[in-house]
């Protein structure tokens, strides 16, 4: 089922179900943080690891301190900063958060959402609400409620239909090692604007032998199809075969490319603007993973402000 009331998604979450959850990011695939009985089924719906740790969402500063043991300075600065919104932040975890949310991790993912149904719902249940993104595990994640329904919709109780998310990146991840804040995820709040409030950040995306964020395995955010980077230009893409041409899809920033049949190529801001391509990202890969092309080629944005994060999806995708 399908709809925006909150008291329903309530009872069912109260019920230990799991329920899709809008967010100002992407929609989340949520359950009861404190039951693992519960969390259990959002890993099996997803087909997710267990070793990949869930983010849980509340709706108040002050819900987070009891789940927390220390809070460094650096994140209440980004916590007055950023929450409610884009950002999640990694804390050392109390006993009460249950080792299936966090991979067995002393740390548990935090985040305020800034969306209002979510918030309004979260204030209503007696517990924080674990949620992966709302996506079969390696897929990219939902901006609208119908990719959950198409997705995942036959598996779940309900999708609360907050609409289309404002942001349409997952949220920025932000953790201490030694005192110092790293960024383990880009993501909707931009490594500049971090930087304004606490200074000099390490940026540092999962490595492969050692992923201390383990959702960013490296082909994570992959549409189904092949997808290869446009990044020796257009021209080159153009040289290539007409056989090839017709079969491929283009990603685009803001222009078509020539040569390319117009309704297989996807422009994420004819502006130019990095929010909107942002927030048309997602979309344009589900788009372009639906047509009966072989191969997505995909051109990167300008890298500052949440361009990185989306170069980071595309780059990701192509991996
Ligand atoms: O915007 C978002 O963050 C969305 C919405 C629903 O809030 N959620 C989301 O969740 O993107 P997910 O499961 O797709 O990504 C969660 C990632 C994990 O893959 C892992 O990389 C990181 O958060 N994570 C969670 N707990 C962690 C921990 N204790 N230490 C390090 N990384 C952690
Ligand atoms: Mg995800």
């Amino acid at each position: 089922m399908i709809g925006n009331d909150i008291e329903i998604a309530r009872k069912l979450l109260v019920s230990g179900q799991v329920v899709a959850i809008p967010t100002e990011t992407v929609y989340g695939l949520a359950a009861n943080a404190l039951d693992p009985q519960t969390v259990s089924q959002i890993f099996i719906i997803k087909n997710r690891p267990t070793f990949d740790p869930l983010i849980v969402h509340t709706y108040a500063w002050e819900e987070v301190k009891k789940y927390v043991l220390d809070i460094p300075t650096q994140a209440k600065e980004l916590v007055q900063a950023f929450w409610p919104g884009a950002l999640t932040l990694i804390l050392p975890k109390k006993k009460i958060i249950p080792d299936l949310v966090t991979s067995g991790l002393d740390t548990v993912a935090f985040r305020i959402p800034n969306h209002p149904l979510t918030l309004d719902l979260l204030q209503r249940l007696p517990f924080p609400l674990a949620a992966p993104s709302a996506n079969p595990f390696g897929y990219v994640s939902p901006t609208k409620a119908e990719h959950v329904t198409q997705q995942l919709g036959d598996q779940l109780a309900y999708i609360l239909d907050g609409g289309p998310c404002e942001i349409g990146l997952e949220s920025t991840i932000v953790g201490f090692e030694e005192g110092k804040p790293i960024i383990y995820r880009l993501g909707g709040i931009s490594r500049e604007a971090i930087e304004e409030r606490i200074g000099l950040v390490t940026v540092r995306p999962h490595s492969s032998s050692n992923p201390k964020a383990p959702g960013m395995l490296k082909s994570h955010y992959s549409p189904y199809k092949p997808l290869v980077l446009l990044e020796e230009g257009v021209a080159s893409l153009r040289a290539k075969q007409d056989i090839i041409l017709a079969k491929a899809g283009v990603l685009a920033f803001q222009k078509k490319v020539l040569g390319i049949p117009d309704k297989q190529q996807f422009v994420l801001s004819e502006k130019g603007e990095l929010t909107e391509a942002a927030r048309n990202l997602f979309e344009g890969l589900r788009f372009l993973d639906s047509l009966q092309v072989e191969t997505i080629y995909a051109e990167l944005v300008p890298d500052r402000g949440i361009g990185r994060a989306i170069n980071d999806r595309i780059r990701r995708a192509a991996a």
